[in-house]
């Protein structure tokens, strides 16, 4: 439990986790995450932004209780996800006359998947105000910045947005407020790849909404408090736009070193030819590595042997899930070993749906890669150095 005011009247509630490592039973969590809930006493009324994981409904009582909250007003409700929705039943629950203050599509999901009662909810609209005594709370609407019904929440006088997910990070510390550091941008990062990255296009119309309001804070629902917003909303600027840098990222399994070879081949062929390379293995690589590298990456090449007739399954699932995070990458490319034959290519070609840029020819041999396929190689890595060359980014 961790609870630190960050300005009059008002106070960070943040719920570390710092032993959690996976999020979405999905997403890997090397350094933890937090829930962070904001508590706001206005001269009138006491509100309350967001709460906490369904998992830590306990912590959190211990947090109003340590900060003695005798009453909340309003519990200000920016996104329905269970991760900051999960203690608001039994905060209703103990807070008799507390309202929930949020949009219609928040609150349809706040009512289908935590129950709560139609009547405990107040609906607001795009711009409305609620005043609180001294302070006043601006909403606008922010969709997809994790769900369709994400909202932001404005302290008007104080200059503070409370952007939920937006902007967050998985990363559990006590360092609550940040100027920004390698470390919060590494995390934010990675956040961003995992999470946001599927809804690239609508970003940039977001950040202008929090752009305009010119905020003196920014204050996600995951991570350290931005007390220099600047940085993080150029880097959201950056990473969700079509930008790409001169990165081929190779990712790979093999189950006895043949497409391995081949991988090695390769990374020394995209050297030759001026292409950085990173190469990833999947069984020992998480996937946010891979993800995080999609933001940037000009091209990906997907590298697995055939395995009963199709890609290897972690190839498939590295494929899938490349796919759902519709990367800004431009070019891909397959490599395959195999043994007698299969659907690798026409497999990974289904998969990647959403692929909006040039498939290279794959390079496919048999067993070990022979002279043939160190040429083909060498070839593909040229071909990928001379698009890089186009895009001027080598
Ligand atoms: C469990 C298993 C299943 C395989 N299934 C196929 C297959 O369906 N079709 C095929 O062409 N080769 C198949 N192979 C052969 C491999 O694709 C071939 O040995 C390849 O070179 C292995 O690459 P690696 O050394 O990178 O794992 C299979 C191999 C194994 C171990
Ligand atoms: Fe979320
Ligand atoms: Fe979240």
């Amino acid at each position: 439990m961790a609870v630190k005011q960050i300005s009059k009247d008002i106070y960070l509630i943040n719920t570390l986790h710092w032993e959690r490592r996976l999020f979405d039973e999905l997403i890997p969590l090397p350094e933890g995450t937090t829930y962070n809930a904001y508590l706001i006493k206005g001269k009138e009324k006491v509100a309350l932004i967001d709460s906490t994981d369904t998992l830590k409904v306990e912590e959190f009582f211990n947090d109003l209780k340590y900060l003695e909250v005798e009453r909340i007003d309003y519990i200000i409700s920016n996104h329905a996800e269970q991760d900051h929705s999960g203690a608001i039943p039994a905060v209703l629950d103990k807070y008799r006359d507390a309202k929930v203050v949020t949009n219609e599509k928040c609150a349809e999901l706040l009512i289908t998947h935590l129950q709560i009662p139609r009547e405990r909810i107040m609906i607001i609209n795009e711009n409305d105000t609620l005043n609180i005594g001294g302070k006043t709370l601006r909403f606008i609407m922010t969709p997809w910045v994790h769900w369709p019904e994400t909202q932001t929440t404005l302290l008007e006088e104080e200059k503070i947005a409370f952007t939920c997910d937006f902007f967050g990070a998985h990363l559990a510390t006590t360092d609550f407020i940040t100027e920004g550091s390698p470390e919060v941008y590494n995390s934010a990062k990675r956040y961003y790849a995992e999470i946001m990255a599927p809804f690239r296009n609508i970003i940039p119309k977001n950040i202008e909404k929090i752009v305009n309001f010119n905020p003196k804070m920014i204050c996600p629902s995951h991570g350290p408090i931005y007390s220099n917003p600047q940085l993080i909303i150029d880097a959201y600027k950056e990473w969700s736009s079509d930008r790409v840098k001169n990165l081929a990222l190779l990712v790979y399994v093999s189950m006895h070193h043949s497409t391995e070879k081949a991988v090695r081949i390769l990374e020394q062929k995209l050297v030759d030819y001026g292409v950085q390379a990173k190469v990833m293995s999947l069984t020992s690589a998480d996937i946010g590595e891979m993800a995080m590298n999609l933001v940037d990456a000009a091209t990906l090449i997907l590298a697995t042997p055939t395995v009963l007739g199709s890609a290897h399954p972690n190839a498939l699932s590295a494929a899938l899930l490349a796919n759902l995070l519709r990367p800004k990458t431009k070019f891909l490319a397959v490599v395959n070993s195999y043994g007698w034959g299969g659907k690798t290519l026409e497999d990974l070609k289904n998969i990647m749906t959403n692929f909006k840029g040039e498939l290279l020819e794959p390079v496919t041999f048999k067993g070990l890669p022979d002279k043939e396929a160190e040429e083909k190689l060498n070839n593909l890595a040229k071909i990928i150095a001379g698009k890089h060359r186009e895009l001027n980014l080598i």
